[in-house]
Formats: structure tokens, C-alpha cells, sequence
């Protein structure tokens, strides 16, 4: 058993859905990211069901895998979406998304990506500091729109995650500290351009655990009081992404673990009229993809053993950047035994840190097709040309069909647009 249901061996070969991963990458060559649709299907599938026929609004965070083909069938299944960008805006209205289901996150929102949220009609602005709120109001004002807004706050609980994805503590730069939330929210009262619709806060990602949330939540629920003696009415609660997934043999919490405590401790506090909004990035993507690669060459010196491969830090990089653990399966494994070798599989890139994991005990010759696991996020969002590398093809399987949904780069774009001095 792999940590993904719709990757797993037949008759020794891993396979995507109905195809042979040793087929595709013949075909499509490596590197080469693949995903699956059904999976994809099955993470959306988990969310509905434990909205249990609420008013529960799950808006992607497309961050995680922007994809036109991913986002399309999260379109189709009635998803939202959470934004951080006008690149990501302009993505979402490229597949005929909905705006009025798109929630604009991120700290830093510029002039240009205000007016085009504004002219798309999107449903919130999550601000994040005051000078935010007052930069958006006059922007609306500017172009004779209201712009929908939800505080960002900053809870100050830990998430207990990786320090790069912990979001939601007082040292980090998201989000309106909590205390300071009733003062915002009175500035954004007074702003000609806002109208307040929501509160929001994220707290972190691959997060494991159902109580960060719930320490986040009770502390939200002390502040939507405050806020309505204060005459500020809500429609809705947004408690951003973060649930984490199987990367190696965590059990981390289901969108039910979550939702329903939502629901229980919302009606306990008389506060179930709010919809609840989430933004769920990594859960609904990251274990629908792996990334194939082609061992290339196999390499001993005294202490090491180096699987060198054809994938490598700019295709992913979470390994290097966080340190995280991606499980690599042998796409036709061979026998192992007491003598087989631990491997560190790298790539290419000139740089120490270009390695995608560590001391695995493989059985490898060169030519060997590998499948490092739950590559669906975070992973092509996040790669990068370095090295002149093109950026590698992306395969959606749909039960025993292959759609490309990217082509690999080729060499002559990388460098098509940059010019010499005449
Ligand atoms: N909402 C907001 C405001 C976010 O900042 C994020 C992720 C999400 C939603 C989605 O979070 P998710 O459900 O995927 O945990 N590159 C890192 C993860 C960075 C997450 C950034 N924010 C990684 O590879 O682990």
C-alpha cells in the first residue's frame, strides 16, 4: 500500500489509475509530474461529505496546484477558490470560474490586483493589516465598487508544523493581531469603499491535529461577540486551509474531524446562522500526483551511496526548503535484501542542497523509473528553471487515459523572451 489509493502496484508495476507509470514515462518521458483525477475527486468528495448539506464554501488554495485542468475539475465539482494573486485571479476567470466564489488572500496585495478582483466581482478581500484596509477602500472609491472584506486575524495559537509553514503565531507577518481586531474592524466601518462581510484566519499548514483549530476557533468565537456588541454583523467564517496529508505515516486530521467540532462548537455559542469558509490547498491535491524520474546514475564513495536522477530541486523543492519527507517507490521494484544499499536520490543541479531524499533502501540500476510520492502539491507551483532546466510535462490519468495537461518546456522558450545589447 502507497500513501495514495489510486497509485498502487499490479502485477509489479506502478500504476496511476488503470496506466503503467513505466508506460507513461516511455511515452511522456521524465521528468514528469503525474495526477490523478479520480483522486482529486475523492479529496473533493471528503470535504462535501462533512459539510454534511451545509453552508460550507471550500475555496481551493490553487496556490498548492494551479493547474488549468486541476482547477477545472474543482470547478465542476462546485469548488471556490482561495487567490493570492492576480496571476492566480486571472487563471481562475481563464476556466470560467465563478467570482463570486473567489476569496482573495495574501499580505501584500497591489493597486492592479485590487482593481482587477474588484472588476471580476469578487466574493472577499482577506486584509491583513490597516493599511491594507485604507489601500482597498480607496481603491474601490477609485472605481465606484465596495469591496467585501474579512479580517485576517492572527490568533496566536501554534499549529505545530514546520516553523516556514506555521502561519498563524504572533512572530509571524500574517493576519491582525486578535487584540487589535475590534480596532481594525472599526476603521473598516468607517471606510467609504468596504463593506464587512466575514472574519477569516489560516494558521498553518500540514497540520495533523484537529486542536490548533479548535484553540483558533474559540478564541475567533470571543471576538465575533465583541464584534456584534459593537454593532459589526458577520455572514461568514473562514477558517482558511492547512489540513495536512500522508506523507509517510502520519494520520492527520479529516475535513470531518474538523467540521464537525465546527458545527458543535458553533451552536453551542448560537453562531451556526455563519457560513463557513475554507481554503483548502495541500489536502485536496497532494496526494493525487507523484513526480517520475529516471535514475541516471548510480554513484558509492566511502560513506554514501547516490542514486542520481533526472528530477531534481527545481521540479521539487520541498525537500531541500523544509526538510520534508516524500516517499520514493520503485516504479518496478526489484528484490531487496540485507545488502541492499541506502540511497540518497539527487539531481543534477550544481548545489549540495539539490536532493529530493535521504538514505532509502532501494534496489537500483541505472535506467530505474522512480515515483517520489504526494508530488501533486507544492511541487510544480513551486519549481523553477534553475539551471536551464525546462519545467517537466504534467500527465492527468483518467481511469486508462492519459491527458497532457502541460507540455514539457522546451529549451528555446527559456530564454525565447531575454535579448542581447545591439
Ligand atoms: N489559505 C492561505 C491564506 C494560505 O496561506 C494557504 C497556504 C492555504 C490557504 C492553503 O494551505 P494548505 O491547505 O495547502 O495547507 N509550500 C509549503 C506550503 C505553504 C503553504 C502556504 N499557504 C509546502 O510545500 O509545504
Amino acid at each position: 500500500m502507497t500513501v495514495a489509493p489510486q497509485f498502487q502496484f499490479k502485477d509489479g508495476i506502478l500504476h496511476a489509475e488503470d496506466l503503467s507509470l513505466t508506460q507513461l514515462a516511455d511515452t511522456y518521458g521524465t521528468p514528469l509530474y503525474v495526477y490523478s483525477r479520480q483522486a482529486l475527486h475523492d479529496a473533493w468528495l471528503a470535504y462535501q461529505q462533512a459539510a454534511r448539506g451545509r453552508d460550507v464554501l471550500v475555496c481551493y488554495g490553487m496556490k498548492a496546484n494551479s493547474n488549468l485542468a486541476v482547477l477545472n475539475e474543482f470547478r465542476q465539482l462546485g469548488s471556490g477558490f482561495d487567490i493570492v494573486s492576480g496571476g492566480e485571479l486571472a487563471r481562475v476567470l481563464a476556466i470560467g470560474g465563478d467570482p463570486s466564489r473567489i476569496v482573495f488572500s495574501g499580505v501584500g496585495k497591489q493597486v492592479w490586483e485590487m482593481k482587477a478582483a474588484l472588476d471580476a466581482g469578487v466574493k472577499c478581500f482577506n486584509v491583513e493589516s490597516e493599511a491594507e484596509l485604507q489601500r482597498l477602500s480607496d481603491v474601490a472609491v477609485e472605481v465606484g465598487k465596495v469591496a467585501p472584506v474579512s479580517l485576517r486575524v492572527n490568533p496566536d495559537v501554534d499549529a505545530h508544523t514546520h516553523p516556514y509553514i506555521s502561519t498563524g503565531l504572533k512572530e509571524n507577518k500574517f493576519g491582525i493581531d486578535i487584540e487589535k481586531a475590534p480596532e481594525a474592524y472599526q476603521l473598516a466601518t468607517k471606510l467609504p469603499g468596504l463593506q464587512i462581510v466575514g472574519l477569516d484566519c489560516h494558521i498553518g499548514s500540514q497540520i495533523t491535529e484537529v486542536a490548533p483549530y479548535l484553540d483558533a476557533l474559540d478564541k475567533l468565537i470571543v471576538l465575533i461577540k465583541a464584534l456584534a456588541e459593537q454593532g459589526v454583523k458577520l455572514k461568514h467564517l473562514d477558517l482558511g486551509g492547512g489540513i495536512g496529508i500522508r506523507y509517510t505515516d502520519e494520520t492527520p486530521l479529516s475535513p470531518t474531524d474538523l467540521l464537525d467540532r465546527v458545527f458543535e462548537t458553533l451552536a453551542e455559542n448560537k453562531l451556526d446562522h455563519l457560513q463557513i469558509v475554507l481554503e483548502p490547498g495541500r489536502s485536496l491535491v497532494g496526494n493525487a500526483g507523484v513526480l517520475l524520474t529516471t535514475v541516471q546514475y548510480l554513484k558509492h564513495n566511502d560513506s554514501k551511496n547516490f542514486a542520481i536522477v533526472d528530477a531534481a530541486m527545481n521540479d521539487l523543492i520541498r525537500p531541500t526548503l523544509y526538510d520534508a519527507w516524500h516517499s520514493v517507490e520503485a516504479v518496478k521494484p526489484r528484490s531487496t535484501n540485507a545488502a541492499t544499499p541506502l540511497y540518497d536520490v539527487v539531481g543534477p543541479i550544481c548545489e549540495s542542497g539539490d536532493w529530493l531524499a535521504r538514505d532509502r533502501k532501494l534496489a537500483l540500476e541505472s535506467g530505474d523509473r522512480l515515483a517520489i510520492m504526494s508530488a501533486g502539491a507544492y511541487a510544480f507551483t513551486m519549481s523553477s528553471h534553475y539551471n536551464t532546466r525546462p519545467r517537466a510535462a504534467e500527465i492527468m490519468v483518467d481511469g486508462d487515459q492519459a491527458h497532457v495537461v502541460r507540455p514539457r518546456e522546451t529549451l528555446e522558450s527559456l530564454f525565447q523572451d531575454e535579448s542581447i545589447l545591439p
